[in-house]
């Protein structure tokens, strides 16, 4: 009885022992948690990210790290007062391993504090607030995306260049509308020109009327845009409709016509943009993402799509790094530091505060396309004002 009794136990000890191993082994599903907008003006966009992201790990047959991946999502609406809740939702109730999002940068902001605060691995998939690769940076915070200084930056220098000398600007007021502004006046006042007014409207609102009657009274030189998705079509629609697009030429950072052309029309033709992704890039790699998102979905990818599609290749390099183990941070973000991520947009590296250090391509609209007109700015870095690690 003794002797079974010793037996029982160093049997029970043997898989107590062995259960750590076994367990480093398999460490069961990869929860991913998408945060992104499946309503509202940025609907389309959470769509794009959602098929980038799916497009790589279905390449990868379904694992990152060797582990399989499950996805958990919440519709975050771009609303950033129901983001704390909605992120918790995430970390709290799903226990996911990593979250994905957003698309608003109110709403990223809210994710970044949390993130923060609980440790768990946050990829940013497009919001291009400061503050998160700013102020609030931090060993488990990434963007494959950029920051809203970057494309507004470089066609303040283009448009400078173009020998425009007075704009107005017009966004949404919000985070993403200000620094967008912001990356411009410093890129055009620099080189000599000088913002005249800057016109804004709350999110999400699209009452442009009286907005665009100002602009005509003001007669600028031309006029600087931040609008995305819903609001972009309607504001270019807008512009053309009011009579200006024939007397003050319209530029923007390249949110303005990027999945947004078909919506759009003949209105957004001859548009000047500046941003991190252009149709006719000519490189093998971006021919066969196109060929592989086509395919999938039967859709052209955008700007969203390969942003999407990065956050999880960042994702698989990280966790490559640390055997699976999402829990590693510290090795998860030494591995992205030190990466070269191989971007359909072209390649490219993360700055210290982990925003990526990027060309921004000038893109001219013909037809549906945004065709590449050149390198506006040649790996622009975000000057992560503020990131202490
Ligand atoms: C933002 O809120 O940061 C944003 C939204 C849409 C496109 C680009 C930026």
């Amino acid at each position: 009885m003794q002797r079974k009794h010793f037996l029982a136990t160093a049997a029970a000890l043997a898989l107590a022992a062995a259960a750590p191993a076994a367990l480093a082994q398999a460490p069961g599903k990869l929860k991913v948690g998408f945060m992104l907008p499946a309503t509202g003006t940025f609907a389309a966009l959470g769509t794009a990210i959602d098929n980038g992201f799916r497009l790589y790990v279905t390449e990868q047959g379904g694992k990152i790290a060797g582990r399989e991946v499950e996805f958990v999502r919440v519709d975050d609406e771009s609303d950033p007062a129901k983001a704390t809740d909605n992120v918790n939702k995430l970390i709290k109730r799903d226990n996911v391993d990593v979250i994905i999002g957003s698309v608003h940068s109110g709403v990223a902001m809210a994710m970044a504090k949390a993130a923060k605060e609980s440790g768990t691995l946050l990829i940013v998939p497009n919001a291009g607030a400061a503050a998160v690769t700013g102020p609030m940076c931090a060993q488990n915070i990434f963007r494959s995306s950029f920051s809203n200084w970057q494309p507004g930056y470089a066609m303040g220098e283009v448009a400078a260049k173009k020998g425009h000398k007075r704009m107005v600007t017009i966004t949404w007021k919000y985070a993403a509308g200000d620094e967008a502004v912001l990356g411009f006046k410093e890129g055009f006042e620099k080189n000599g020109g000088k913002v005249i007014k800057e016109l804004n409207l709350p999110f999400p609102g699209v009452e442009f009327q009286a907005l665009l009657t100002e602009i005509a009274a003001l007669k600028p030189d031309a006029v600087f845009t931040f609008f995305a998705g819903g609001g972009a079509v309607k504001f270019v629609k807008d512009y053309s409709a009011a009579g200006l697009k024939k007397s003050i030429p319209l530029y923007g950072s390249g949110f303005l016509t990027d999945g947004t052309l078909d919506a759009q029309g003949a209105d957004a033709d001859g548009l000047l943009t500046t941003l991190h992704y252009a149709d006719g890039m000519k490189s093998k790699r971006d021919a066969d993402f196109r060929l592989a998102y086509a395919k999938t979905y039967k859709l052209q990818p955008d700007v969203y799509a390969v942003q999407g599609y990065d956050a999880a290749q960042m994702l698989a390099i990280g966790l490559n790094a640390t055997k699976g183990n999402a829990k590693d941070t510290k090795g998860f973000a030494e591995a992205l530091r030190k990466a070269k991520i191989d971007s359909p947009r072209g390649a490219f590296t993360l700055s210290r505060s982990h925003n990526p250090v990027q060309d921004i391509y000038l893109r001219k609209v013909v037809g549906k396309e945004n065709v590449l007109e050149g390198v506006a700015s040649k790996a622009l870095a975000d000057p992560g004002l503020g990131c202490r690690m």
